[in-house]
């Protein structure tokens, strides 16, 4: 098992998620998950991630493209930013450096003050675990595992108990729609249904931050607009910021603010 968060998959079916209640009954031990550490209750005013300057550089075998250019974003508690651009301009790296899943050329990111690249792996994977949640372009589900097992693994690395976490995760799917699905196994639902485990996952530790590729990218009209209403919910309920890449400009402009990257630098959109 990695020390981050395993990812899961980002595709979804059509239940509705719309009016899903969002606060799981947990017992008093999986409360303090829910509880004070997340989300950003005192986080008013403050950064919650950011990016400096960032540059990134491909320059593996015969390859040299630099992909980004001096990014600098600052997100907030609560906010939700969408990034637009077209295919290959850079979203998912600029994620991915977000995320800490990859190193910058150059430039720094920031997770609730402090410089990732400061840190040891072990350091940067706590804080990343308790922190951050992420919705992956592609999904990355434990295929072995059933739905509820893969909502629960993130809080099994926070080493809260089997029954606590399987509590958990089971109301965290409860909200996305999926209560009567929460022993499938990831080939045993559908895209959606996937998209939705993905999101679940992403969440269920209540990360002050959540950063989502293309959350909607693979849902009909109706489901990806429950999705993308639920995660507005959220924002709004747990103060929990996003930063989605997207393709569709109606879901972005529901965020609160809109950037497109362009030729490695990110702009205002409006
Ligand atoms: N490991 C890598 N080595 C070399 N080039 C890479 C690597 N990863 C990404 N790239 C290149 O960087 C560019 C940006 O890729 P990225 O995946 O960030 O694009 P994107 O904006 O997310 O595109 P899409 O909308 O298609 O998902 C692409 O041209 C890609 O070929
Ligand atoms: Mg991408």
């Amino acid at each position: 098992m990695s020390e981050m968060a395993p990812t899961l998959p980002t595709s979804c079916g059509s239940m509705p998620l719309q009016g899903a209640p969002i606060r799981p009954e947990v017992s008093k031990d999986a409360r303090a998950v829910w509880q004070g550490q997340s989300g950003s209750p005192g986080l008013a005013g403050k950064v919650v991630l950011s990016a400096q300057g960032l540059t990134k550089r491909f320059t593996e075998g015969r390859l040299d493209v630099t992909v980004l250019k001096g990014v600098n974003l600052e997100v907030h508690p609560g906010e939700t930013l969408a990034i637009v651009g077209t295919s290959g301009s850079g979203k998912s790296t600029l994620l991915h450096l977000m995320g800490g899943l990859d190193a910058p050329s150059s430039g720094r990111v920031e997770l609730m003050g402090k410089d990732l690249s400061a840190l040891s792996a072990d350091r940067q994977g706590q804080l990343r675990n308790q922190h951050l949640g992420f919705v992956y372009q592609f999904h990355h589900l434990l295929p072995e595992f059933s739905a509820r097992d893969n909502v629960a693994m993130p809080l099994w690395i926070r080493r809260m108990a089997p029954a606590d976490s399987e509590q958990v995760a089971t109301s965290m799917l409860a909200s996305v729609g999926l209560k009567d699905r929460i022993h499938h196994r990831p080939a045993e639902l559908s895209g959606g249904e996937r998209q939705r485990v993905a999101i679940a996952r992403a969440l269920v530790t209540r990360p002050a931050c959540v950063l989502a590729d293309e959350p909607t990218g693979n849902l009909d009209r109706s489901t990806a607009d429950g999705v993308f209403e639920l995660m507005l919910q959220l924002a709004r309920d747990h103060n929990t910021a996003f930063i989605m890449v997207t393709h569709d400009e109606s879901l972005a402009s529901r965020c609160t603010r809109r950037f497109r990257l362009m030729e490695g630098r990110l702009s205002p959109w409006e």
